[in-house]
């Protein structure tokens, strides 16, 4: 292991100069996975922009029932026009969410603690990749918490997933937590994104930061950013515009969709931004002018 002590501050991280590993296939990282990788992850990240919008309603894995998603089978077909994968639980999939959509799955895979617990660093595999086969999933979803008490643990649970992902052609998106005692900086980031991505995941969700673009620089595989705690419209879709600027390839939004009063109209504005260009400006006039009419 090297001496960290010895370590220099990065700073090289060419921002302009696009991935040098690209090989053809528009996702990157992915160039020299096996077709059935490729293919699930073609099923997340749309070939046209290269990007998705993904709709996370895995809050109740630790939470129980929150506030917007007190019937997933009520709300999840409202918004299916607007989303391209569903990061949920296996069991709210299985009862809420019919056979016949053709969305992609994020399936969360690791579980383990509540919203009693002081420390919610402590997870375990949840999901044997047997069942993410049987439910077709497109990628296990795992918490990781880099620097927090359950790092170990939940950095075994990623190398586990990658294995298991890797035998079976499934691709592992790995989850950067923010605890407590996690500093949000990019500094923080560049660190747990680039550990994640070493240790095999396909593609980081993580949360949105100063310096960015060297957060997403660095990292090697596709970022999509997390939305995070409820924000007033416009500003979550100025965090969404200013994550795709960045880099992301997408956004993982969970509470700025379904707590907002119009979800159906803050997926689609979410939509035009991640997928047409849209500025958070035009986005915003989208969203008004469509709740208008
Ligand atoms: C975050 O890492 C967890 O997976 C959450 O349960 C969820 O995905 C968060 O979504 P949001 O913060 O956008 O409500």
């Amino acid at each position: 292991m090297a001496d960290k002590d010895g370590l220099k501050a990065e700073k090289n991280y060419h921002i302009d100069t696009p991935f040098a590993n690209g090989g053809g296939f528009y996702i990157k990282g992915a160039n020299s996975l096996e077709w059935g990788m490729k293919k699930h992850l073609a099923n997340i990240f749309d070939p046209k922009s290269g990007n998705t919008v993904m709709f996370a309603f895995d809050h109740g894995y630790f939470m129980g029932s929150v506030s917007g998603l007190e019937r997933l089978d009520l709300v999840l077909p409202t918004l299916m026009d607007n989303i391209d994968c569903l990061m949920g639980t296996r069991g709210a999939i299985r009862t809420c969410v019919p056979p016949e959509c053709r969305k992609a799955i994020a399936l969360r895979a690791t579980s383990g603690s509540s919203m009693l617990d002081d420390d919610l660093s402590h997870e375990v595999i949840a999901v044997d990749v047997e069942d993410c086969i049987r439910m077709n999933a497109d990628c296990m979803a795992i918490q990781t918490f880099v620097g927090a008490d359950g790092q170990l643990s939940s950095l075994d649970n990623l190398s586990r997933a990658v294995n298991a992902g890797l035998r079976y052609g499934i691709p592992t998106l790995g989850v950067v937590a923010v605890g407590k005692q996690m500093e949000r900086t990019d500094r923080f980031f560049k660190l747990a994104t680039r550990m994640l991505a070493e240790l095999g995941a396909n593609i980081i969700k993580t949360y949105y930061c100063d310096k960015f673009e060297e957060v997403v620089a660095a990292c090697p595989v596709p970022i999509v950013v997390a939305g995070g705690k409820k924000l007033s419209e416009p500003d979550a879709l100025k965090l969404a515009y200013d994550s795709i600027q960045g880099g992301a390839r997408g956004v993982d939004m969970g509470r700025n969709i379904f707590q907002s009063e119009h979800p159906v109209h803050m997926s689609a504005a979410i939509r035009k931004i991640v997928h047409e260009k849209f500025t958070d400006k035009e986005a915003y006039q989208f969203f008004q002018d469509s709740i208008a009419r």
